[in-house]
């Protein structure tokens, strides 16, 4: 395919897992929502073969003739930039081309704490490349983003790119697409970042270690998380919000029992319902990372909840966040 241009941009943004993580990875329902913090990245043709990122991290790494070199950052550079490196360069391959091309990586999302950063990562530089050749179609752009992040954690559910590309809310089965949720009330969203890092494929295996120890339980565990996403998914639309925040609390208990949850998101979720939260859990793989609070969308409350909770109490912040219905943006 022949370039229609020599540079472009794309976004893409995070997202939350309201429910049904870990559990989306064996086929259960899971509900998410694509939040208002975005990966941004920009792409130039260079002339030199080689693809280079250069991320706000601090960090610098460039594939040439399938090797990837660390420029500038330590062994991190590489478990972060290697995979993106790689992403790029299959979008390249799909449209027939052996180009190099620089790109800038600007991330308004922590990284490594369940809010999908590496997924917005893959689909904004997959829609940013593609967009060299043409119009990208989002179902191409959030099924090579998928493909690519597999490469990050192996048996990603693909959730994650699916919401960044298309954003909203969303019902995510694994084997049979998305549909969107149509939220009949603005949901008033609280998250709190607890500051500890996670690796998302280490928690995904030591959840298939649980299940495969735990056969019976782990059956019953899926299924009562299927029951809670289908539910959550009729409180969504009918606007029932307490009832929502209750289904969340159910959540948080089975991520407790399959051992992704930890004392101090335990002691976060108690701090959050203790000032008022109607719902709290944790969002992502777990073992520290974030996590998803619903408040009562009136001032007073959202006030003694932001305030009771604080917002630098722990090395994490607790901040307001809204939900994303633009997905992917390419210009
Ligand atoms: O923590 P994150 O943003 O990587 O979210 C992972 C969600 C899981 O259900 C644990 C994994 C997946 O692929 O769906």
């Amino acid at each position: 395919m022949r370039l229609r241009r020599s540079s472009a941009r794309a976004s893409a943004p995070g997202k939350v897992v309201l429910f049904g993580e870990h559990f989306v990875i064996y086929n259960n329902p899971a509900i998410l929502a694509a939040i208002k913090r975005r990966v941004n990245v920009s792409v130039h043709v260079n002339d030199t073969a080689s693809i280079t990122i250069n991320s706000d991290l601090g960090l610098v790494g460039s594939l040439k003739d399938s090797r990837f070199k660390v420029l500038k950052g330590t062994t991190e550079a590489k478990t972060i930039l290697a995979p993106l490196c790689e992403c790029a360069r299959r979008v390249l391959s799909e449209r027939g081309c052996n180009l190099g091309l620089d790109i800038e990586l600007v991330s308004n999302l922590p990284e490594s704490v369940g809010l999908g950063s590496s997924a917005a990562c893959c689909v904004a530089i997959t829609a940013a490349v593609d967009s060299l050749f043409h119009n990208p179609d989002r179902y191409w752009i959030s099924a090579k983003a998928a493909e690519s992040e597999r490469l990050i954690h192996k048996d990603s559910s693909g959730a994650d790119c699916n919401i960044s590309t298309f954003g909203g809310l969303m019902y995510f089965i694994k084997s049979k697409g998305f549909k969107k949720i149509h939220s009949k009330k603005e949901l008033s969203l609280g998250l709190i970042n607890t500051g500890k890092k996670h690796s998302t494929a280490n928690l995904v295996s030591s959840v298939k270690e649980f299940k495969d120890n735990n056969r019976f339980s782990f059956k019953v565990l899926a299924i009562l998380s299927k029951n809670i996403s289908q539910k959550a998914y009729v409180a969504i639309k009918e606007g029932d919000e307490k009832m929502l925040g209750n289904l969340m609390n159910q959540n948080q208990v089975l991520l407790q029992e399959i051992g992704v949850s930890d004392k101090k998101i335990d002691g976060l979720v108690d701090k959050c319902l203790a000032n008022g939260a109607w719902g709290a859990k944790l969002t992502g793989a777990g073992g520290g990372g974030s996590i998803i609070v619903l408040i009562p969308p009136n001032e007073y409350s959202l006030k003694i909840f932001f305030h009771g909770v604080g917002k630098n109490m722990w090395s994490g912040e607790s901040i307001p966040v809204k939900v994303d219905y633009n997905g992917v943006l390419v210009a």
